[in-house]
């Protein structure tokens, strides 16, 4: 959306401090032996509390609060009695919500206890190019540009990214124009960031796989070679200078 008046970014702050430290706690409850269902429904507690709404849940009739997705899972994992974490599972907790007529979106990946499957190398790569990539915002920035950057850094890293999943406008719903904030550049997309425009920029980094498949439940994402893929996502306001992360209550970078 476009951040026109005072009130606008007010709303904007308050549900991103919201879904931010929604995921921080989520984050920190993980525990080995607890179901990502457990997981979830602490989540939900906590939005609930806030007034918040979970965007999943309520708009795309998502069959849990918060997405988390465990080890081969791309995105949009399912929340599950049956699902236990374990020592050094490579965990993503993507948390997105609605308040006052405002949504934000944020996520972030990490391994849980012991690095017993060295995950940790993929995990740092992601959370550092999607800094990077949200350094080099701002108004003017051609969107192609920074999918170029991020693809650049990934292929440095050792990595891939996957291609048909992207970051997205945010505000007055969840996904907003620009639709396509890709992890690779698309030549022929000319289309720039703008100023005082609100956006969920997220990575995805792989191991192997360059296509996210839907498994036969309709939402679980996996790597169509197999591997691990790991995702961070803020949501910003694009500026003339640095852009305002108004997720960072999730500490991402801390
Ligand atoms: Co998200
Ligand atoms: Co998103």
């Amino acid at each position: 959306m476009s951040i026109t008046k005072e009130s606008e970014l007010i709303g904007m702050k308050e549900i991103s401090e919201v879904v931010g430290t929604t995921l921080r706690l989520m984050k920190e409850y993980a525990k080995v032996g607890m179901s990502t269902k457990e997981l979830d429904e602490y989540g939900g507690s906590l939005l609930k509390g806030y007034g918040a709404k979970s965007a999943p849940f309520e708009t795309y009739g998502f069959p849990g609060y918060s997405c988390i997705s465990v080890n081969e899972e791309a995105a949009h994992g399912i929340p599950s009695k049956k699902k236990i974490l374990k020592e050094g599972d490579l965990i993503n907790i993507d948390v997105s919500a609605e308040l006052n007529g405002f949504w934000s979106d944020n996520g972030g990946s990490f391994v849980l206890g012991k690095d017993i499957h060295n995950h940790q190398p993929l995990v740092d790569a992601s959370k550092n190019i999607l800094h990077k990539a949200i350094s080099s915002i701002k108004g003017g920035v051609k969107i192609a540009d920074i999918g170029h950057l991020i693809e650049t850094q990934a292929k440095k890293s050792g990595f891939k990214v996957i291609k048909n999943l992207a970051g997205h406008g945010v505000g007055r719903s969840l996904h907003e124009k620009p639709e396509n904030i890709l992890n690779y550049r698309v030549r022929s997309n000319r289309e720039r960031f703008r100023k005082n425009t609100t956006v969920a920029v997220e990575t995805f980094i792989s191991t192997k796989s360059t296509i996210a498949l839907e498994l036969n439940d309709g939402w679980t994402l996996v790597g169509n070679k197999g591997g691990f893929v790991t995702q961070h996502e803020q949501t910003i306001v694009i500026t003339d200078g640095k852009p305002i992360i108004l997720t960072e209550s999730n500490g991402m970078w801390n």
